[in-house]
């Protein structure tokens, strides 16, 4: 431990409540808080909107991307209501990389292994203080195997599809169904876990955590039940 701070890595299946769970542990630590999937997702909205790619994901020219791809600037900000956004060459994209549109397509462009090269270097950059919180598919795996805690998550197809489902809806979403909602999850998990590089794959020491149904509150008190003991932490919400 570096300062008394840890790493935790928290992966699973697409809509198992990562980002949610993990900005709240990272907010009751005083840990910050990295989102792996905004990457992907804000290279994918790049690659569309530049020609890349098509809206369903195939290349149009892979190679042009890998030439652009390392003059691409890429971050996080903390804006001023103390939220964390997403950052494209200065623009903040944060609403952007959230549309079923580039749901279709990003896993598409995480399956490419200079993307996922280029994103790694970002993501273990956000690590060396530790004290970071980062949800995705291979951060136990790949990115930060060396992480002190590894968590899992699980959840039913059902319960994971109706709480896209609302989300989307409360994002003013009207065209997509609960069905096309639960097909589009379940093909990003096809394509997360067979991939070459890095698949979306449980690490050996990660621990399980299926929230299908628990609250956020019972997920607090689970992680509590961990980091207490092991590392004298305890997430204050
Ligand atoms: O968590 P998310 O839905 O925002 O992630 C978007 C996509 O990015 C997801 O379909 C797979 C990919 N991804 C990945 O391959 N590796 C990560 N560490 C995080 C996300």
């Amino acid at each position: 431990m570096a300062n008394g701070k840890i790493l935790i890595a928290i992966d699973g299946y697409s809509s198992t409540g990562k980002s949610t769970f993990a900005k709240l542990v990272a907010k009751g630590l005083g840990y910050i808080y990295g989102d792996s999937g905004a990457l992907y997702r804000a290279i994918a909205y790049f690659a569309y909107n530049n020609g890349f790619i098509d809206g369903k994901g195939n290349f149009i020219s892979k190679s042009d991307l890998q030439m652009v791809l390392p003059k691409v600037r890429l971050c996080f900000k903390t804006l001023s209501d103390g939220s964390s956004a997403t950052f494209l060459n200065g623009e903040n994209i944060e609403k952007n990389i959230r549309t079923s549109a580039v749901s279709a397509i990003v896993s598409q462009i995480a399956e490419v292994p200079f993307v996922r090269e280029h994103v790694n270097i970002l993501l273990k950059s956000m690590g060396l203080d530790k004290g970071l919180v980062m949800d995705g598919r291979d951060i136990g795996t790949a990115v930060f195997p060396e992480a002190e805690l590894k968590i899992f998550m699980v959840a039913n197809d059902h319960v994971r599809a109706q709480r896209r489902f609302d989300e989307l809806k409360l994002k003013g979403n009207t065209t997509d169904t609960l069905e096309s909602v639960l097909e589009s999850l379940k093909k990003r998990d096809y394509i997360d876990s067979h991939r070459e590089m890095d698949p979306l794959t449980r690490a050996k020491d990660a621990i399980e955590l299926d929230n299908s149904s628990m609250t956020l509150k019972d997920e607090i008190e689970w992680i509590n039940a961990i980091l207490k003991p092991n590392f004298g932490l305890e997430v204050i919400i």
